[in-house]
């Protein structure tokens, strides 16, 4: 047994293919907008427009969204700890450094604001600022800022603008019990979900779609 590792390891060393791919993994890959944006063109652009700000409310906007939550996102998708069948099919076409020019070129891009439900604000604001205390639900600005720019570092991602129909669709999944994987960000964002109602998730959402829409 002994005896076999340490070929292995001698095979290792003295193959230069194989200890250039290991030094090559262990770094970080460094994103090349320029790259990203004709990848983008070529196939991101269709669904979530070719400066990230789809049109259509399905479809989430990119822009602004940081690198590192576009690259954990898109992993989450490859992996199929979320679940969903257009973007699985999307990741698992994307080399590493190819998520990484991606990434790069949608961060750069600067997000259109939404626009404010007037009809919604006061009950979107007030979950938003002070959570639901009731059932020991945080304010969603705690995580996400007063403004919704997120957090790259701890990948708490930038909501800001975002379109309200897709940001109740990804809260109605939680609600529903549709965890994207069972990571503590994943359960996290479960309870969110599952403390908030129907109507709360409506207000909320079109509180997220208006917020830093004026400066
Ligand atoms: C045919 C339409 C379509 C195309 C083309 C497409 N996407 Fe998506 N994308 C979606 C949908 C739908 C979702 C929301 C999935 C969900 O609800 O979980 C999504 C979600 C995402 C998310 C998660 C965003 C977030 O806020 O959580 C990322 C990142 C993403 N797409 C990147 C890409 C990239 C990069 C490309 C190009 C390589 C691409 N998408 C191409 C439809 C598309
Ligand atoms: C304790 C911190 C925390 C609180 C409180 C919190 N979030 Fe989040 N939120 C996160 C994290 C972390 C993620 C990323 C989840 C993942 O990667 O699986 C997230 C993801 C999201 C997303 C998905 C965005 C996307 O496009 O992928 C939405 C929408 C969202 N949160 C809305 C809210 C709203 C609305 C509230 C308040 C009701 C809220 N969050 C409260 C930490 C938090």
């Amino acid at each position: 047994m002994k005896r076999s590792m340490r070929a292995m390891l001698v095979l290792l060393v003295a193959s230069p293919l194989v200890v250039s791919v290991a030094a090559h993994s262990a770094d970080k890959l460094v994103g090349n907008a320029e790259a990203g944006q004709s990848e983008v063109m070529m196939v991101c652009a269709a669904c979530h427009g070719a400066d990230g700000n789809s049109t259509n409310p399905q479809y989430p906007k990119l822009a602004g969204q940081s690198p590192e939550y576009i690259e954990h996102q898109l992993e989450s998708f490859h992996s199929g700890k979320r679940a969903n069948s257009i973007m699985a099919g999307m990741a698992a076409m994307l080399s590493p450094q190819q998520i990484a020019d991606v990434a790069a070129y949608f961060s750069q891009q600067k997000e259109a604001p939404g626009e404010v439900d007037k009809d919604q604000v006061a009950l979107g604001k007030s979950i938003y600022e002070q959570g639901v205390p009731a059932v020991g639900l945080p304010a969603c600005a705690s995580c996400h800022g007063a403004r919704g720019l997120g957090d790259a570092a701890k990948l708490v991602p930038r909501i800001a603008g975002q379109h309200a129909e897709y940001v109740e669709q990804v809260l109605t999944g939680w609600h529903n019990g549709q965890a994207w994987g069972d990571g503590p960000h994943a359960k996290l964002a479960l309870s969110v979900g599952q403390k908030l109602t129907v109507a709360q998730i409506h207000a909320i959402a079109a509180y997220v779609q208006g917020l830093n829409a004026s400066p």
